[in-house]
């Protein structure tokens, strides 16, 4: 180790202030020797009994622990804005940015060397990479896991998805309330976050092919002991990242972002890994777009068979050799040059794993969707992109024209859905709009719109949905999200009216409104941009700084990389 380490500011002088700061932390009996000038890592942990899916954080944090003092260094943990998905209102999405706020600045303004990100439900993977990256120190990843397979009644049953599919048979009448709530009782039966691959398990996997984790890190069970070993590796090996200066940076390389969008499509991974990896893209200063994703995801087939876009869960992901195993399928697909946070490289991992279960990890031959990924549309409804996610919709539905049925907004949605006189049909294309990132605001995921009570009990079940919000990983159908600009800044989707025709062509990746050139104009003249009134504090900082989707949805002052300078002394 040959840099000096940052901690040592604060830790290695013999005044009044190197005192100060040595004095406080002995109160919990440090000993002098923890101040010799050993790697000091901050463990960035997102803990909170409100965000069950990172409820058992404390005992990972020991392994992690124990392994950073195995190395030589000293591990000091530290809380912050815990981004749970399941609880927070009016959505997580919404404190994404907050929570990476905190995180580059606990960072920045604490005496530590290196950091563990400790995440795990949806937004925590990414507001603590995104608040790293602005930081730029060496950084390791460590997820939470996934739970066990929920089990109902002899079926295995996967979060979120299957929530969804209850709901929609209890409201087309063939399940009953009653094995509805026996239902909930199954589905989350150990620690961990959701087990299909919805966005938690995206993210997992995302990072692992970022190279920002240890191999094994997104598939592994919360409860297994290989996720504590992971952990406990992972302790150790912060140290000697620290040792040898391997910041953030050296791994968030362009081909370390290629890599990502193209597992992602491979394990037909969750539509936000999109809007999460264009932010992180953002912080760190690698120029990506919406373009690159299109490009560079196109022809990925998906190989992965869990749902939502298929039938396993991440247990099974795990068992069949996960990621690297993902990655050794398609490794002409990757670049196996790019490095990785082990000192070795993507190329490393693809030779060491092992594909052990072809039904799970399918051949290239015998995908489960051909081309998966994400498919980005332009078209004159979404000039600045809208996105669609292949495996998940109904292939008849790809190519598409049909009626707008639209709703203003969420609440003008749940008001008018189920009203029997409601003009809808199995062909009209429903059309959400107002619930972007400056519209709902926080772009929830509500974008998989419930279809009307009167066509599921016909027996419909998919139908072609558009609107500016995102949807849940765990979610499926024919659903067009994203949609930029929004309709909250007189995005085209503002201008559409009930009855106007909408045509979808995913091979073509076109979203096309098809009203004439001059009427749109006169419809956009007499827009009424309503004022809405926010209510101060975070809110009002979020609606006027938060860029579009397409951007990443990330506050523009917070783009780049501010690294992490010694702030000057306090005393
Ligand atoms: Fe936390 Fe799904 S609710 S991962």
């Amino acid at each position: 180790m040959t840099k000096k380490l940052r901690s040592q500011a604060w830790f290695g002088g013999t005044d009044k202030d190197g005192f100060i700061h040595r004095s406080w932390m002995k109160n919990g009996g440090l000993p002098d020797d923890a101040f010799d000038g050993r790697p000091i890592i901050g463990i960035c942990n997102t803990f909170s009994e409100f965000t069950p899916c990172n409820a058992h954080f404390r005992e990972l944090v020991a392994h992690v622990k124990a392994g950073v003092l195995e190395a030589g260094g000293l591990p000091l943990e530290f809380p912050v804005f815990s981004c749970g998905e399941s609880n927070l209102r009016p959505t997580a999405m919404l404190f994404r940015n907050l929570a990476s706020m905190d995180v580059e600045e606990s960072i920045r303004a604490n005496p530590m060397d290196g950091v563990v990100l400790m995440v795990g439900c949806d937004k925590t993977t990414p507001s603590l990479v995104m608040g790293a990256a602005s930081c730029d120190l060496p950084t390791i990843a460590v997820s939470g896991g996934p739970m066990l397979n929920g089990r109902y009644k002899g079926k295995v049953i996967g979060s979120g998805t299957d929530v969804w599919k209850f709901s929609e048979a209890v409201r087309a009448g063939t399940m009953s309330a009653e094995d509805f709530a026996a239902a909930e009782n199954g589905m989350s039966r150990s620690p961990g976050h959701c087990m299909t691959m919805g966005t938690a398990s995206t993210m997992a996997s995302m990072i692992e092919a970022l190279g920002i984790t240890l191999a094994g890190n997104a598939a592994w069970p919360a409860v297994d002991a290989r996720r504590a070993r992971l952990a406990r590796m992972s302790g150790r090996r912060i140290v000697e990242m620290v040792k040898q200066d391997i910041v953030l940076s050296s791994l968030l390389r362009k081909e370390a972002f290629e890599n990502a969008i193209r597992v992602v499509g491979a394990i037909g991974g969750s539509t936000n890994a999109l809007v999460h990896l264009l932010a992180i893209a953002g912080r760190v200063g690698v120029d990506l777009t919406l373009d690159d994703w299109d490009r560079v995801g196109r022809n990925v087939p998906t190989l992965v068979d869990l749902m939502p876009s298929g039938q396993f869960l991440m247990e099974e992901l795990a068992y069949a050799g996960g990621i690297p195993a993902v990655m050794k399928r398609m490794a002409h697909l990757l670049h196996l040059g790019a490095v990785t946070a082990d000192g070795g490289t993507i190329g490393d991992r693809v030779e060491a794993a092992e594909i052990l279960d072809d039904a799970v990890i399918r051949p290239l031959d015998n995908p489960l969707v051909a081309d998966g990924g994400l498919a980005v549309l332009g078209g004159n409804l979404a000039p600045n992109g809208a996105i669609i996610k292949p495996s998940a919709a109904t292939p008849a539905l790809m190519q598409h024209r049909g009626r707008a049925v639209v709703f203003d907004d969420i609440d003008d949605f749940k008001k008018r859905i189920d009203d029997p006189a409601l003009e809808v049909d199995a062909n009209s294309v429903l059309v959400l709009r107002n619930c972007g990132p400056k519209g709902y605001p926080g772009m929830a995921e509500v974008g998989n719109m419930q279809l009307p009570r009167k066509l599921l009990a016909q027996g419909v079940r998919d139908m072609v949905r558009i609107s500016d919000a995102r949807m849940s990983g765990t979610a499926f159908g024919t659903v067009v999200l994203h949609v930029s600009p929004e309709a909250a800044i007189g995005g085209p989707l503002a201008l559409v009216r009930s009855g106007d025709e909408i045509s979808i062509d995913v091979a073509a990746r076109r979203l096309e409104l098809h009203v004439g050139a001059e009427e749109l104009d006169l419809r956009r003249a007499a827009l009424q941009v309503t004022e809405r009134t926010y209510r101060g504090g975070y809110e009002t900082l979020y609606v006027n700084h938060v860029q579009q989707a397409d951007l990443g949805a990330d506050f523009d002052f917070l783009v780049g990389r501010r690294g992490a300078a010694v702030p000057r002394e306090s005393h």
